[in-house]
């Protein structure tokens, strides 16, 4: 309960509270203070005119009708009730008329105001003394006159505005800590749930989610932020995994061939000959498994995404020449004749080199697939590589009139190690198809297989522009603004 009670404490809601706490209650000492030393200065104000206008009324009946009539006026407005003190007194201080009883000594010998205390005229010796604002004044002949106004009216309004003060502050304390409390405890619940949440995740299940609330607050778009990263750390998860069951899977067959051979040739070779055979044997077989390593760091290269920091912008027709030219020769030693169709310079942006791979790839396949048949056949096959600009983007396709791929397993011959069963006998990784696609998917494009009609006909549809820059998962507060 304790640990509970701290933890709501140290929240940020909490702490917010406090600080607007704070601000509010020095706002509220200020703006009280204030008025009541307002109050105060006009209460001052008011009584010292009306002292003043009384004392010249007074010395106006003094002139005119002396002492006598002086002390007439004083002793009847002694008698009203009221605030109001009054004493008229020889010049040896003897009391002639007023409400006032008694003085602190020497108080009626200086002219002028000040703040004095008092006792009325029926109040006894012992009772309590009462502040007042009073000015004396010296009249012709000795005679002084004092008028003043208690002070206990000033005290009472300045007292109540205190109060008032004390009781609001007090009001305003305890209901702010009240909401920051609960404010505090609807965030950290659905911390504590986020939390919860979290831990499960990292305890291994992966396909558990953060809960939004779907009131659109921070903590919902912080819970979707997180989704989406989850969503995608799972999908690298599942594609990480994938692949090392493929490499698993697919590179022991060969290195098992591997060791089988080198075992065979210990166990059965008669002389240097056979050694030699054997051990070149063993070296195209290497070979084969370096490229097949290759091929798949490369894929792993374009599908991370890293390879887009090596985007130029370059000549797709020129790079189709190049491809042209380079398999040429082994298209002829097939029976086929290679057509390069980008009579145009065509500018794309992309990574020369994956583009290039990728090209050669589909070349590679073409010549690879169409050419027994047409050597069978007796009859020369097309095989063409055409470049062409659409709209926004540029396609580079490679036809061929080979067996082509039923339409069923286009889909699938994408995927890595994928090989259709009729292509058994000729030698492959099943990796080339599978490169072609992430270098498409890496500049934002695609592969698509079509049906040439008869052969096939695969195109890579690549953005002229290069990849969109990547998209910025996480909303900041000025971009969600419209
Ligand atoms: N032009 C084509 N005509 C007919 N079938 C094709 C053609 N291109 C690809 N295929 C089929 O798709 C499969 C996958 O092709 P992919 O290029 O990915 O691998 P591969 O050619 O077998 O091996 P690698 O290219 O890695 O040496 C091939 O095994 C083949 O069955
Ligand atoms: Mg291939």
């Amino acid at each position: 309960m304790m640990t509970a009670l701290g933890k709501l404490f140290r929240t940020t809601a909490f702490k917010l509270t406090l600080v607007y706490l704070t601000v509010f209650a020095l706002f509220a000492i200020f703006l009280l203070g204030y008025f009541a030393l307002n109050t105060k200065r006009l209460f001052t104000e008011q009584a010292t005119d009306a002292v003043n206008a009384e004392i010249t009324g007074l010395v106006e009946h003094f002139n005119v009708g002396g002492i006598r009539r002086l002390t007439l006026v004083v002793e009847s407005r002694a008698r009203r009730p009221g605030s109001s003190l009054y004493l008229v007194t020889t010049p040896g201080s003897d009391g002639l008329a007023g409400n006032v009883g008694s003085l602190p000594t020497g108080a009626l010998d200086k002219q002028g105001w000040s703040e004095t205390v008092y006792r009325r005229i029926e109040e006894g010796e012992t009772s309590e003394l009462h502040r007042a604002l009073a000015r004396v004044y010296h009249l012709p002949g000795g005679f002084r006159l004092l008028v003043g106004r208690d002070l206990e009216e000033r005290e009472r309004l300045f007292q109540v505005v205190l109060d008032a003060g004390k009781w609001s502050a007090a009001v305003v304390i305890i209901l702010g800590l009240i909401g920051g409390f609960l404010v505090a405890r609807r965030v950290l619940r659905r911390v504590d749930a986020m939390t919860e949440t979290t831990r499960t995740i990292m305890g291994g299940n992966l396909s558990g989610r953060l809960l939004v609330g779907g009131s659109g607050d921070e903590l919902d778009r912080l819970a979707h932020n997180l989704n989406e990263m989850l969503d995608r750390i799972e999908a690298l998860m599942r594609g990480l995994k994938e692949v090392s069951d493929n490499i698993a899977h697919d590179l022991k067959t060969p290195l098992t061939r591997l060791r089988n051979r080198a075992e065979e040739a210990l166990r059965t070779s008669r002389g240097e000959a056979d050694y030699r055979a054997a051990l070149e044997g063993t070296i195209e077989e290497s070979d084969s498994l370096i490229k097949t390593f290759n091929a798949l760091l490369m894929i792993a290269r374009a599908e991370s995404g890293q390879a887009r920091d090596n985007m130029v912008d370059f000549d797709a027709a020129e790079a189709a020449h190049d491809i042209g030219e380079l398999y040429e020769p082994l298209a002829e030693e097939q029976g086929l004749t290679l057509e390069v169709d980008a009579p145009d310079a065509i500018p794309l942006r992309g990574n020369r080199e994956l583009i290039s791979q990728a090209l050669s790839n589909l070349v590679d396949n073409a010549i690879k697939y169409a050419g027994p048949e047409a050597r069978a056949n007796g009859t020369p096959s097309a095989v063409t590589v055409r470049a062409r600009a659409e709209g926004d983007h540029v396609l580079l396709s490679v036809g061929d009139r080979g067996p082509g791929i039923p339409e069923a397993d286009r889909k699938r011959v994408v995927e890595r190690f994928v090989r259709l069963e009729k292509s058994r006998t000729i030698p492959g990784s099943g990796l080339g198809l599978s490169l072609a696609s992430a270098v498409a998917r890496l500049h934002g494009g695609e592969l698509r297989l079509e049906d040439h009609a008869p052969g096939l006909c695969a195109v890579l549809v690549l953005p002229r522009n290069g990849p969109l820059p990547p998209a910025t998962p996480v909303q900041t507060e000025a971009a969600s603004r419209p």
